[in-house]
């Protein structure tokens, strides 16, 4: 009777044992058939892993997915209170179209053919069935040409990103759990312009923030000018100015500028607010204006939304705004906290 159940008993851990063996037998096949998508030729066959704080740079054609990977076992960001346990992602074109796509957890790479078909006839872009997906960017076409910024609850030590492209482009992406150090805009990016004389264009702006307060500060701001061409034209409100001229990213500025116009250290803006004058403007052109903060710890920056002014020697008003969208695309997963800010500009032109 004893022998009997032992036997029972070491057979049934037998059972056990064998059938923890084939289901991780069974994951490891997984990964090659279940995510097939990941070896589409047009899914760049590395997927580098991108450290923490860094900022990378990519060409990457039309069509085409690059897949990154992010790791954090680092106690210290796990152990964080809630409200500061997060993890900023951020995806700047330079030029072009992007889209973000991130999965925790666990593997697949998110598929962004999935949900977008650029091929014409049958095009399709639907966030909602963006497979292995819990965070995507806009897709629908609206915001092609701007930032996706998108902080994250750290509730994973592993995240799996996708980055496609509907057409030829450049772009930056940085994920950093210290999200302490990253600046962030401001007022929402809002920059004002006043024309003080027929060649001085006076811009202010508010201070950067930074969230938690104290880890890091501003320690300078770019200041950006770039006369526009009378062709010049925005493709909608919500791109700052369009996909091939993109003004309201750090590497768009970069690409689109020869230089920055000139750097005004924090210390020179008082009770958060600072302001340069541009001299030389000529009358009667439409400029460009943008700011670009650079935090004192890591060298991380990030863009304002911009201004377009156009100099008649009359004052000129305008505003910006911000918007932050409701969640996109959340297919499965906790998608709590999660924000997407796109700094854009609604940009009225007087006179
Ligand atoms: C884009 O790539 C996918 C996956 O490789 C492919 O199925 C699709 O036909 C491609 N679309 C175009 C327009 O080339
Ligand atoms: C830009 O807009 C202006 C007026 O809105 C128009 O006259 C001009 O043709 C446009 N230029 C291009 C290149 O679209
Ligand atoms: C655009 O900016 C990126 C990032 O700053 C830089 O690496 C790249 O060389 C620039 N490309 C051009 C054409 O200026
Ligand atoms: C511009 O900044 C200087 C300090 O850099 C300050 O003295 C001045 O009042 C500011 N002007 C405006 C209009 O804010």
């Amino acid at each position: 009777m004893t022998d009997w159940r032992r036997t029972g008993s070491y057979g049934q851990r037998c059972a056990c044992l064998f059938v923890l063996g084939l289901s991780s037998l069974v994951r490891s096949q997984d990964v090659s058939s279940v995510c097939y998508h990941e070896d589409y030729a047009n899914v760049h066959p590395q997927a580098p892993e991108i450290r923490d704080g860094e900022t990378v740079y990519r060409e990457i054609r039309y069509n085409m997915t690059h897949r990154w990977f992010y790791r954090n076992e680092d106690v210290n960001v796990m152990n964080r209170p809630d409200q500061y346990r997060k993890v900023i992602v951020n995806l700047e074109p330079c030029r072009g179209v992007v889209y973000l796509f991130v999965r925790k957890t666990r593997r697949c790479y998110p598929d962004p053919y999935s949900c977008i078909d650029i091929r014409p006839g049958f095009e399709r872009r639907e966030a909602a069935l963006c497979e292995w997906t819990h965070f995507v960017s806009e897709i629908d076409g609206s915001r092609d040409g701007s930032p996706t910024f998108f902080e994250l609850p750290l509730s994973s030590t592993k995240h799996f990103i996708s980055v496609y492209a509907p057409e030829d482009s450049a772009y930056t992406l940085t994920i950093l759990a210290d999200i302490g150090r990253y600046p962030r805009p401001g007022s929402n990016g809002r920059i004002t312009a006043r024309q003080l004389t027929e060649m001085q264009v006076q811009l202010s702006w508010d201070a950067a923030e930074f969230i938690p307060a104290g880890v890091a500060q501003a320690k300078q701001y770019w200041v950006y000018s770039s006369m526009l061409l009378e062709s010049d034209n925005r493709t909608n409100m919500a791109v700052f100015l369009r996909p091939d001229k993109i003004m309201n990213t750090v590497c768009g500025l970069q690409n689109n500028t020869d230089r920055q116009y000139t750097i005004v250290p924090a210390d020179q803006c008082s009770n958060g607010k600072c302001n340069v004058t541009i001299d030389g403007v000529i009358t009667d052109k439409r400029y460009v204006f943008n700011i670009v903060a650079e935090s004192t710890v890591g060298d991380h920056r990030m863009a304002y939304a911009g201004l377009i002014m156009r100099t008649d020697w009359e004052v000129i008003r305008q505003a910006a705004s911000d918007r932050t969208l409701a969640v996109v695309g959340a297919v499965s997963g906790s998608v709590l906290g999660m924000v997407i800010i796109i700094y854009f500009l609604m940009l009225k032109l007087y006179g």
